[in-house]
């Protein structure tokens, strides 16, 4: 049966046990309200660690806007089962001010790539997202720690904040799950109205099809989505829209 840790000091113990047995153990770090991208993650740790933890923590210092906050979907008692079903062993959920002794006044930031699309659309998102994996690590010391693809740039900048503060952790990407019609998984699709769900397959549509950045978000501006960006980056094609007052974001490879 899963164990539940709410307080950092509950984890130690098994932490030390975990360690002086020469065990790995693979971190699936969440903001709850899972779906099966998340457990794609929880399935991929199960194969290569001897114990996954999946956190389960909504970051409020990740937040620009606080009614986005206060939206983010909770469903703890289906997050706990559908965590146990897919393999993992705890899910650790700590109190917000367990995370954050010290008020937020120590966080990470990036100085290069964090500006651009997400973090200029949400300012200061990358400093907490960055903040709070950092803490994750340093609490729960995986030897991996599993993120997926559909947070792009967020993958990219852990991947950096890794390399550059020398944290001993392998970063693991997994592919972006998806509905039959394209629509990525995400926490937030559940916000969606049926019209607006229907909708909302167009966004990886365009943003597969459409041969430019600039005719990609044409098209979803002529379908009625609020593009807030689309860029191409790397052989990759990046958006973000809004579309039933839903924020979704998606990339893709560019094949041509
Ligand atoms: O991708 C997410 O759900 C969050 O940004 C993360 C990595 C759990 C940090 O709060």
């Amino acid at each position: 049966m899963i164990s539940v840790i709410r307080r950092i000091r509950d984890w130690e113990p098994h932490l030390r046990r975990i360690l002086s047995e020469g065990l790995s153990v693979g971190l699936v770090p969440t903001m709850g309200a899972l779906h099966g991208g998340h457990l794609a993650l929880v399935r991929a740790a199960r194969k290569a660690n001897d114990i996954v933890v999946v956190s389960i923590f909504v970051n409020p210092t990740q937040f620009n806007d606080p009614n986005d906050l206060k939206r983010y979907p909770k469903s703890w008692d289906r997050d706990r089962t559908m965590a146990e079903g897919a393999g993992a062993d705890f899910i650790f959920s700590p109190a917000r001010e367990a995370m954050y002794p010290d008020g937020y006044a120590y966080r990470v930031s990036e100085s290069r790539r964090s500006g651009r699309m997400e973090g200029e659309h949400r300012p200061g998102h990358f400093d907490g997202v960055l903040t709070v994996v950092l803490k994750l690590l340093n609490i729960i010391r995986p030897a991996r720690a599993y993120f997926g693809e559909k947070d792009y740039q967020q993958l990219r900048l852990i991947q950096g904040m890794v390399q550059a503060l020398f944290i001993d952790v392998e970063i693991v990407s997994v592919a972006t799950v998806r509905e039959p019609d394209g629509l990525a998984l995400s926490s937030r699709n559940v916000l969606l109205t049926g019209e607006g769900r229907s909708r909302a397959a167009a966004f990886p549509r365009y943003l597969r099809e459409m041969p430019s950045a600039d005719q990609a978000r044409a098209r979803l501006i002529s379908e009625g989505f609020e593009v807030e960006y689309v860029e191409e980056i790397n052989g990759r094609r990046f958006g973000a829209v809004v579309v039933d007052r839903v924020r979704l974001i998606d990339n893709v490879p560019l094949s041509h």
